[in-house]
């Protein structure tokens, strides 16, 4: 019995997948980032839910959903400097760019989709590479 219900629950995870190409991105300070997120897609986005938030504090990064960008609880920090390729959607991805990395930038950040084929979220890290002695001089 227990051993049907694992195989049906196997079968329902399955059917829906988020993944995250690169676990671990390094990001360059003053340039843009790609955070790469791909999931099942599906062809109709009116059900599409895309959301990408900061692991540590559960703050919102980027979110779409009713088909278009969705900014009222973005964090300031975010503000003005993330995108989503929207024309990309339908095929499944939900990469984000962050334009000009900042040193605050660095840290885990989830990738959390749902659309009428499921949801699923999946976690990476962004670790940040500056020129370590130049910002030390200029902190
Ligand atoms: C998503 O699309 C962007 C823009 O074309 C591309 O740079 C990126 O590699 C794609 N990401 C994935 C995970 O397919
Ligand atoms: C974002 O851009 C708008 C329009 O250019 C500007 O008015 C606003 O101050 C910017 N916000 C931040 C936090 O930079």
């Amino acid at each position: 019995m227990l051993w049907l219900l694992l195989c049906i629950l196997d079968v329902l995870v399955a059917s829906f997948e988020v993944t995250v190409p690169n676990k671990h991105l390094l990001a360059i300070r003053g340039h843009p980032t790609v955070l790469g997120c791909e999931f099942t897609s599906d062809p109709d986005l009116s059900n599409l839910v895309v959301t990408w938030q900061r692991q540590e504090d559960a703050r919102v990064v980027h979110s779409f959903y009713y088909q278009q960008d969705q900014l009222n609880r973005q964090s300031l920090k975010y503000h003005n400097r993330t995108s989503l390729y929207v024309s990309k959607l339908h095929k499944g991805n939900a990469s984000l760019r962050i334009a000009a990395v900042r040193p605050k930038d660095a840290g885990w950040y989830m990738c959390i989709v749902s659309n009428a084929k499921g949801t699923g979220r999946a976690l990476m890290e962004v670790t940040y590479e500056g020129m370590h002695a130049y910002d030390e001089h200029w902190r």
